[in-house]
């Protein structure tokens, strides 16, 4: 379910703050995110580069691993969002899509924004239609 317009303005400041942190010497492209848990805990992440760059980990993974780390349980995340400064409301990667599928809540939703006002949103049936399933 999509959060009230307060929690999305709160999640946008994590991770407008974050960004100060993503580490991005190869692309030198900034991203920030921050998800909504279960408990109404928010957690933030930035992208981290490595010289290797299939490394790299994506903000919005920073943001869930984060979460589960933090003992939030897998498949009660309510909500992410994704901040790219600039004049364009990205989408995510197909990679952030697989994780986001298997640790946020079957009714969550994906918010992305920028610096102006577009804002887009996906339900996950939305961002990876016919996910995998794992043979029974
Ligand atoms: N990146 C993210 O953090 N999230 C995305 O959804 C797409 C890409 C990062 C990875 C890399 O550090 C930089 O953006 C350029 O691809």
């Amino acid at each position: 379910m999509k959060p009230a317009d307060d929690v999305i303005r709160q999640l946008k400041r994590e991770a407008m703050a974050v960004i100060a942190n993503a580490y991005s010497p190869y692309s030198r492209f900034r991203v920030g995110a921050a998800v909504l848990a279960g408990s109404g805990a928010i957690y933030s992440g930035c992208n981290v580069e490595n010289v290797s760059y299939g490394l790299t980990q994506c903000a919005e993974r920073v943001a869930l691993t984060s979460a589960i780390a933090a003992g939030e349980q897998a498949g009660s995340l309510q909500c992410l969002l994704l901040y790219i400064p600039g004049e364009t409301a990205h989408a995510p990667c197909g990679a952030c899509r697989q994780v986001m599928q298997e640790l946020m809540a079957a009714d969550s939703v994906l918010v992305s924004c920028c610096d102006t006002d577009e804002v887009r949103s996906w339900t996950v049936s939305e961002y990876l239609p016919d996910a995998f399933v794992p043979p029974a």
